[in-house]
């Protein structure tokens, strides 16, 4: 059975006793759900995991999405990326630049992300510090200090998201490798609509769903409004006391709750200081079924051990 303990932050938790190679039991993925909505952050360590391992407890979750570029993954396993700086043949054998600014998975997507698994090969360290950390915002406590007249206003607002924003940020990096997006590829990644205010569908709570990365309009306000309210909603939630690091150690498998979190990748090493991630990263498509809901967690144990059942 696992065992969750909190980080005492305001994300975090380690899961202990649980190895995630082997398919996990309904009272287990019914804790991981709680505990997802609740802390956030979810770091399983001392894991040593094949791909196709990675991919299967991934999929437990919702539908896996594939890369984009059709490379920069496990081989014959699109649903497996591979965030890296690590060069073979003279090419890059991962994403090198994936996530480094404020923002969250697939926002821009109609269905949006649910989760991120992560699973560390390989964590720069220079002197013995640990480097290529990853920070998060905790957007439930986010949306809780709004004052309530911005809650009142904006309860009923939607945000287009739009992949490109993030993408051309990126781009206009020093040493980007990045191409501008494809006509076809922006076919494939066209914009989205959401709520301003989203409730979490584990804990019930409201969620500032808003993100730097992608958000680029407030609908239902001109545009010039716009771009001020969205400026003081990213200042609001990039508010130090949101936030949390988690500093990365070989065998961590780290998943994170795209709806009640940011996150960003901190790029504090040299390009010979390699850091290998493979990623799963799963959409909100079963999340926001209550029959889906209902059912996992009528598996869970109760504080002595019986389920719920
Ligand atoms: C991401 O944004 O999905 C990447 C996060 C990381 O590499 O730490």
């Amino acid at each position: 059975m696992t065992a969750v303990e909190p980080t005492g932050q305001i994300l975090g938790a380690t899961v202990g006793g649980m190895d995630l190679s082997k398919p996990l039991s309904d009272a287990d993925f019914a804790a991981i759900l709680l505990a997802l909505g609740t802390h956030g952050v979810l770091r399983f360590p001392g894991q040593r995991l094949e791909a196709v391992e990675l991919r299967d407890f991934s999929r437990r979750f919702g539908r896996i999405q594939a890369t984009l570029t059709g490379r920069h993954h496990e081989p014959g396993m699109p649903e497996v990326g591979y965030l890296s700086n690590i060069i073979e043949n003279g090419e890059p054998i991962g994403i090198t630049d994936a996530g480094q600014d404020w923002h969250t998975d697939m926002s821009y997507n109609e269905t949006i992300g649910y989760l991120n698994v992560l699973y560390a090969v390989k964590v720069p360290r220079r002197d013995g510090r640990v480097l290529g950390a990853t920070a998060f915002v905790n957007t439930q406590a986010a949306y809780e200090d709004l004052a309530p007249e911005v809650k009142a206003r904006l309860e009923h607002a939607t945000a287009t998201h739009d992949f490109n924003k993030f993408w051309e940020n990126m781009r206009r990096r020093p040493g980007s490798l990045r191409a501008p997006l494809s006509e076809e590829q922006r076919r494939r990644r066209p914009p989205s609509v959401h709520p301003v205010f989203l409730t979490h569908p584990i804990t019930g709570r409201r969620v500032l769903y808003c993100n730097p990365g992608y958000a680029i309009r407030i609908n239902e306000l001109d545009a010039a409004e716009s771009d001020r309210v969205l400026a003081d909603l990213f200042a609001h939630q990039l508010q130090p006391r949101y936030q949390y690091t988690h500093h990365w150690t070989e065998g961590d498998v780290l998943v994170w709750d795209h709806i009640g979190t940011l996150h960003n990748a901190i790029a504090d090493y040299r390009p010979d200081e390699h850091r290998l991630m493979k990623r799963c990263q799963v959409m909100a498509d079963r999340i926001f079924e209550p029959a889906f809901v209902r059912e996992a967690l009528s598996a869970a144990t109760s504080p002595t051990g019986a389920t719920a059942r």
